[in-house]
């Protein structure tokens, strides 16, 4: 049997730090990332473009399982157009958590995500990374923060790239998302059995970083 790389699962909450975090862990490390969230985005901002409706199982799982994506230089794009910053909407998130609802759009997504699985390692971020992808694991993180933390992170986020939304809207936004994740019946947003589970509501970035790269040298 070849030796299977190795991986660290990062899951959580929208807003609750994950992707940061993972990008500077998997820097630390040298190892490769995957950022799951970017393919229901990437699914969801296909099917509104191709007028696929949301109900419609097949034919987002069509959409999923056909993505041409391509990953270059930091860049996104599908079917050859750029589209980095589109998919990193608000909106195109709260569909990505609708997309993601869906059980033959998660199958048509699981291979996908398997094969960003090479050597030296890999650091997963989503929400089902430890408890279904990847659920061999030697190390896996549920990362979280009390919904009005992840409202401001996010809110700093939007403002960064000249979005301006009220804390309010995105504090309901979030709890919104978090219900739907949490509590659909295909992959629920949940720590796994195994995992490390870190609040970094009052935790600077560094902290974090170093909290969980512990748990690796082990
Ligand atoms: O991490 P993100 O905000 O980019 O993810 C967008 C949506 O995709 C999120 O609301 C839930 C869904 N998602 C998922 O169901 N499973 C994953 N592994 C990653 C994201």
């Amino acid at each position: 049997m070849t030796q299977q790389a190795p991986v660290i699962t990062i899951d959580g909450p929208a807003g609750s730090g994950k992707g940061t975090i993972a990008k500077l862990v998997a820097k630390k490390l040298g190892w490769h990332i995957l950022d799951s969230g970017v393919l229901y985005r990437l699914t969801a901002y296909a099917a509104l473009q191709k007028n696929i409706s949301f109900d419609d199982e097949d034919g987002l799982a069509q959409v999923a399982r056909t993505l041409d994506v391509v990953f270059a230089d930091g860049e996104i794009l599908l079917e050859g157009q750029k589209v980095t910053e589109a998919i990193r909407s608000q909106e195109c998130g709260n569909a990505a958590s609708k997309v993601a609802a869906c059980g033959k759009v998660r199958e048509a997504l699981l291979q996908r995500q398997r094969d960003f699985r090479q050597a030296p390692g890999l650091v997963a971020d989503g929400r089902d990374m430890g408890t279904v992808v990847f659920k061999d694991a030697p190390v896996k993180i549920y990362l979280t923060a009390s919904a009005k933390e992840r409202a401001k992170r996010r809110l700093n986020q939007l403002k960064e790239i000249g979005i301006n939304v009220s804390l309010t809207r995105l504090i309901r936004e979030i709890e919104e998302r978090d219900d739907r994740d949490m509590n659909r019946s295909e992959a629920p947003l949940k720590p796994a059995e195994d995992a490390i589970c870190i609040d970094s509501s009052d935790m600077s970035i560094e902290q974090v970083v170093n909290k969980v790269i512990v748990f690796i040298d082990k």
